[in-house]
């Protein structure tokens, strides 16, 4: 998850944006696509200098329905419409099959191959996504997300008792938001005993943004070869958790999963559940901390935390972008009359669409009680949909009403404009919040 922010030239938008971009030494790198027609924008992640991808956003915004881009290692049109959004994420014309439908898929590099090149759910279609997918939506069922509400409890309530007795600055991040999601995938999953702490250290090993790429590496072998040696155990000794489920789903389907593959889903899971949740837990606590009369109307039941959550999902999702989706052929969408080109690079800026304002009214205001809070792409749209957003909002919700409930007078120990997002165009969250509990 690498470096990123967004630009404009002086002409379109004013000095002010003019500025940033000489600051951001526009258009020096095409990556692998050099040759291609430079882009006026450079998609490059929040940075404590730069701008947030929210603000990122707003400017591209600015440039239409679905500007075009430069992201680290390449380009795409950057969708910021939201009804654009919904019609491309479902309709017939883009897809997610880079092998099918990327000529540049060869040469990718950096964070456009690691999440392009992969070969599970997020990246197939048709009958290969179905076969990724179906065995991953049984494994998350309905069933298992309720019998997960007693554990989380108990893990939220543990990490509560950690941190408790503390009266100096306590970052929330570390000690409570990061903890919660990693348990509950950990717990999920199934891993043994034996292996908790390697499982963990290795998991945690892949959300460190500063880690260098070997380091990365390492850790995703790491946790690549624990979630090989699981499978095979589960397949001699099955057990009620989801690795075992998913054996199982897998095995049932007409075509069935190799290890390999259900090691590779598996990965997904790992990936996608993790600093996702990490974000929504730590992102809907701030909210709610730097504003008190929000969160005085689900102390007076006037809205539930669902609303809260909605509300900071639409407004600040944890994932602002998931790369990348491609455009089968020529065509043209006929609402917006934007048109994309076979093979195209297309980018759905979630961040962006949770605030179009011709879907939300004064979008940038964090609004409990706003009629339209669940219209936002944060889980995406189409077949592709996060299919752990019920365990996920489950998640979050124990999770903030419990730290609020254990610590009524909590609040942030700097003011919300000094928090810093992680630098990147992908996650979406503050790397720290520092607080004081009471
Ligand atoms: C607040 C937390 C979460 C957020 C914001 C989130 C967001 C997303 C998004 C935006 C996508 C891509 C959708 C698209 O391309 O249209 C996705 C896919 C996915 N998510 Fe989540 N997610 C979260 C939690 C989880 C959890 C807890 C799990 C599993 C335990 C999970 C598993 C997956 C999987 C397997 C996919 C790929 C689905 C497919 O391509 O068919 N996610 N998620």
């Amino acid at each position: 998850m690498s470096d990123t922010r967004a630009s404009v030239t002086e002409e379109e938008t004013g000095s002010q944006v003019g500025t940033y971009l000489r600051g951001a030494g526009l258009g020096d790198r095409n990556g692998p696509l050099t040759g291609a027609p430079r882009c006026p924008f450079r998609l490059r992640g929040s940075e404590p200098e730069g701008l947030s991808n929210a603000q990122e956003g707003e400017f591209l915004r600015m440039l239409g329905p679905a500007p075009a881009a430069e992201l680290p290692g390449g380009r795409a049109r950057v969708v910021v419409d939201y009804d654009l959004a919904l019609r491309l994420a479902a309709g017939p014309h883009v897809s997610r099959d880079a092998r099918q439908h990327w000529q540049h898929l060869p040469h990718a590099e950096g964070v456009l191959a690691a999440w392009t090149g992969t070969h599970n759910a997020l990246n197939s279609e048709g009958d290969d996504h179905k076969r990724f997918r179906a065995p991953i939506s049984a494994a998350l069922s309905r069933r298992r997300v309720e019998t997960m509400g007693p554990e989380i409890e108990a893990i939220v309530a543990d990490a509560l008792a950690d941190v408790s007795g503390s009266s100096s600055v306590v970052d929330l991040v570390q000690a409570f938001a990061l903890r919660v999601p990693t348990q509950v995938i950990t717990r999920l999953l199934g891993v043994p005993e034996a292996s908790l702490a390697a499982f963990q250290t290795a998991a945690a090993g892949l959300f460190d943004t500063a880690a260098a790429p070997d380091e990365m590496a390492q850790s995703m072998m790491a946790v690549l070869g624990l979630l090989g040696q699981m499978v095979e155990e589960k397949r001699q000794s099955p057990g009620d958790d989801l690795v075992t489920d998913l054996i199982q789903a897998a095995d049932a389907s007409e075509e069935a999963l190799s290890d390999a593959e259900l090691r590779d889903q598996l990965m997904l899971i790992v990936i996608a559940g993790t600093e996702t949740t990490v974000h929504a837990i730590g992102t809907l606590l701030v909210h709610l901390l730097s504003h008190p009369r929000q969160r005085r109307l689900i102390l007076e039941g006037a809205a539930t935390m669902e609303d809260a959550l909605e509300e900071s999902l639409r407004l600040q999702p944890p994932v602002s972008a998931v790369p990348l989706r491609f455009a089968v052929n020529d065509f043209t969408d006929p609402s917006s009359m934007e048109s994309f080109a076979r093979g195209e690079e297309i980018l759905i800026h979630i961040a962006a669409t949770g605030r179009d304002p011709r879907v939300h009214d004064a979008p940038e205001t964090f609004d409990v009680l706003r009629t339209t809070s669940r219209r936002h792409l944060a889980f995406g749209h189409g077949i592709h949909f996060c299919p752990g957003a019920p365990l996920a909002r489950r998640e979050v919700v124990i999770a903030v009403t419990k730290w609020l409930e254990a610590f009524p007078h909590c609040r942030l120990a700097v003011s919300e404009d000094e928090l810093t997002l992680v630098p990147s165009f992908i996650s979406n969250g503050f790397r720290e919040i520092p607080v004081l509990l009471h």
